[in-house]
């Protein structure tokens, strides 16, 4: 049975309680996330951590479907980013059924836009990408929202914040034709209080640092495939810099030539907990 870990903060010294689930709910006070009714009796401020989980309620999930792929469950909306999902063999998703309110795009390459198209007409989602990516697809008949680095803007399912990438950004269309798509970019996305931040393909760069210093991040999702994207070495002090609590390692093994080994890269990082995430698997913050 699920535990409820409580802790008691006034006490100098933390205590831990553990409830089964049914009597730590009865004591649960949404509205204010505490337990008012424990709070009452021993005079304690008392905090439950995942009292979602005790409570059998999704808040945030994030999923991981291959390459550069993921997925943000809130309480009231899908995101997808980069939903590359045809010709993406480690993709566990369907093109023809996902579930989509917003579909948020780093860049124009066919690794990250995907399936967007085809997605977004067929469930309505806005797409929100760079200006001249968003512009490019809005010419498709589906509905975007420009924005453009170092902008954010408070949406209704969350705040979408544009950062820097080093990287290039087109189209190759079916015909082999090439659209430049502008700037490529990494996104800051904040829901519920937590903030993710997916760095989309990029070089190292120092203004990690910066990105690191100014939020306050909970899950990183940082590419390791190197040749197109850092690689692992660089990866590493990415996440230095980056200190986020959780970093998750994306775009490899996609191709022969991003070619690399997940495990032995979390084993290296240095700063917070570094997880591989396998197809299909979610973390919940
Ligand atoms: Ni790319
Ligand atoms: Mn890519």
């Amino acid at each position: 049975m699920k535990q409820a870990l409580l802790w008691i903060m006034e006490v100098k010294t933390y205590v831990c309680i553990c409830l089964t689930k049914p009597l730590a709910s009865r004591f649960y006070d949404k509205k204010v996330n505490k337990c008012t009714l424990i709070e009452g009796i021993f005079n304690y401020h008392i905090e439950i951590i995942n009292v979602a989980n005790l409570k059998g309620e999704i808040t945030l999930r994030v999923s991981y479907h291959g390459h550069s792929v993921v997925q943000v469950k809130t309480k009231k909306h899908t995101i997808l980013i980069d939903p590359f999902i045809s010709g993406n063999e480690a993709c566990d998703l369907d093109a023809n059924t996902v579930e989509a309110d917003v579909i948020l795009l780093t860049h124009g390459h066919n690794d990250h836009v995907g399936d967007t198209v085809d997605i977004a007409k067929r469930t309505g989602a806005l797409v929100v990408a760079p200006n001249e990516l968003a512009v490019y697809l809005g010419q498709k008949g589906i509905n975007t929202h420009p924005m453009h680095i170092g902008g954010a803007r408070d949406f209704d399912f969350g705040r979408v914040k544009f950062t820097q990438a080093f990287h290039g950004s087109s189209y190759t269309e079916e015909d082999g034709s090439i659209i430049y798509t502008g700037m490529p970019g990494g996104i800051l996305f904040t829901v519920e209080g937590k903030t993710i931040y997916h760095l989309g393909d990029t070089a190292l760069f120092t203004d990690l640092k910066m990105y690191g210093e100014m939020n306050e991040i909970d899950l990183a999702f940082i590419p390791i495939g190197d040749n197109f994207t850092m690689g692992p070495e660089d990866a590493v002090i990415a996440a230095d810099w980056i200190q986020a609590k959780v970093v998750v390692p994306v775009h490899y093994n996609t191709f022969p030539v991003i070619e690399q080994d997940p495990k032995e890269y979390v084993q290296r990082v240095n700063t917070g907990e570094a997880r591989v995430l396998s197809i299909g698997e979610s973390i919940q913050l």
